[in-house]
């Protein structure tokens, strides 16, 4: 069983003054739940199956019904898993700093049922779904053996609300990530692999505003030699060690 690090009092001490937190999470944040990250060898979706087949406007368009599918896969899969440890802790968390902004890449609502008040949801989340024509979430429609099903709107291809590759982020959502990471004094990034922009730019965007840099993973990524804190673990077992430091 992999051992958490040890959390450095200077970063308990740092934690203890700061009014200003943001947190970025990724698919590591939920792969204790059960939930298969992107880019791990072996275990990683990207691993087994083709972004490009799968999420790109350009896929649905030439297979939709493929596409639909696996969505549908992994969101059972997502509706299957519970919040873990981490995410249980990030709500707690969010209660001593009077501001806080909880970021994430994941379309799995955890951060959510763990009882996380405001979350900014960069890539979407895949319990919604949308009218792949006009945008608008469609919350029902009748039982049918088209897949995707139609939209009752208009009849066009439904599709889950997620942002694929080649999609813009909701320009809201991001702007105020970004606001939230250029007016940090603390930005953590938990379990992502940092490569994918603009979500990886959060991080260097709250270096360049002087803010003290947290990285939770077990693993390196472009931002640990940048960070000034590593906490190289696994976040369910690092984020609730961190709180119990903190009380
Ligand atoms: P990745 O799969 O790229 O990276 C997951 C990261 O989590 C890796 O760096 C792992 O080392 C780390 N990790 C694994 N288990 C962990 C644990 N228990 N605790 C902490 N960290 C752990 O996932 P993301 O960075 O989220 O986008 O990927 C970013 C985006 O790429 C996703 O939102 C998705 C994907 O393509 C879209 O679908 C648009």
């Amino acid at each position: 069983m992999t051992a958490a690090p040890q959390i450095p009092l200077r970063l308990v001490e740092s934690l203890r003054k700061v009014d200003r937190v943001a947190v970025l999470t990724g698919a590591g944040t939920s792969a204790e739940s059960g939930i298969p990250t992107f880019r791990q060898a072996q275990t990683g979706l990207w691993s087994q199956f083709s972004p490009e087949e799968l999420a790109t406007p350009m896929a649905f368009a030439e297979n939709p019904k493929r596409v639909w599918e696996w969505y549908a896969w992994r969101r059972e899969l997502v509706t299957k898993a519970r919040p873990n440890p981490g995410h249980l802790a990030l709500a707690q968390l969010a209660r001593r700093f009077p501001q806080f902004t909880l970021i994430t890449q994941n379309v799995d609502g955890l951060h959510q049922q763990a009882g996380s008040q405001e979350v900014l949801e960069l890539h979407g989340n895949i319990l919604r779904t949308k009218c792949s024509r006009e945008g608008r979430v469609v919350e029902k429609w009748t039982d049918t053996p088209a897949v995707p099903p139609p939209c009752p709107h208009c009849g066009a291809h439904l599709r889950p609300d997620v942002v694929w590759f080649h999609e813009a982020l909701p320009q809201e959502t991001l702007d105020r990530a970004m606001a939230a990471a250029a007016s940090c004094q603390v930005f953590f990034s938990i379990g992502t692999s940092t490569v994918v922009s603009p979500a990886a730019d959060l991080p260097f965007i709250a270096i360049r505003n002087g803010a003290v840099i947290v990285e939770i993973n077990p693993e390196p990524t472009p931002l640990t030699e940048s960070a000034d804190y590593v906490l190289a673990g696994p976040s369910g077992m690092v984020l609730p060690e961190l709180l119990t430091c903190l009380a």
